[in-house]
């Protein structure tokens, strides 16, 4: 589904039953991609994301890589793997795309967060917006409240007066 072609196919699609749909209003389409990527697959991807059809990325689903250093006895199980094993290479993308991009696309980094310097390093990366599932199955609900406080002093601690001025800083 994120070959360049089967994609353009599938975003134009989608786009004329959204508008069609809803036709008062033009809701943004935001793309969701694997983490399992090749650099052609991530320039694609990026070049159609500057496009008028896409609105941003959502960046990583789980991946079916399966890193060495994984304990569980669940490991060889097959599906998507989430949580913290998947933050480095879930970034990684993230970052990818943000570079092949210039910067233009608005991204939302998700995968593995589960502290304030997990989200810092997505915003860092290329991230406008973060968004964790995994996480609170470990840590409750108090965890976004704790990532929000920890995120304001790290932003405080490197001069940055807002997320935004962070985003993408990594880069710069
Ligand atoms: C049990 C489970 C179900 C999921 N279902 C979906 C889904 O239906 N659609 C989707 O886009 N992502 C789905 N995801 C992926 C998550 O939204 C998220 O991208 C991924 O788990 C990485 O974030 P995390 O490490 O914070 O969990 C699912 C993840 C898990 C663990």
């Amino acid at each position: 589904m994120q070959s360049k072609a089967q994609l353009e196919d599938l975003i134009a699609k989608v786009r004329e039953a959204l508008d069609a749909a809803v036709p008062a209003t033009t809701p943004p389409l935001l793309v969701k991609v694997a983490p399992d990527l090749t650099d052609d697959d991530i320039k694609d991807i990026a070049d159609i994301a500057k496009g008028p059809m896409v609105d941003g990325l959502i960046a990583t689903n789980t991946t079916i890589d399966r890193p060495d250093n994984l304990k569980s006895i669940f490991k060889a199980e097959t599906g998507g793997l989430s949580g913290q094993p998947l933050m480095a290479p879930s970034t990684k993308i993230l970052s990818d795309l943000y570079s092949a991009s210039g910067g233009t696309v608005p991204l939302i980094g998700v995968g593995g967060i589960a502290s304030g310097a997990d989200a810092y390093a997505k915003i860092r990366a290329g991230a406008s917006l973060v968004q964790l599932y995994s996480a609170m199955v470990y840590e409750g609900p108090a965890l976004p409240g704790r990532i929000c406080r920890d995120l304001a002093k790290l932003l405080k601690r490197d001069g940055f007066t807002s997320v935004k001025e962070a985003v993408g800083a990594d880069h710069r």
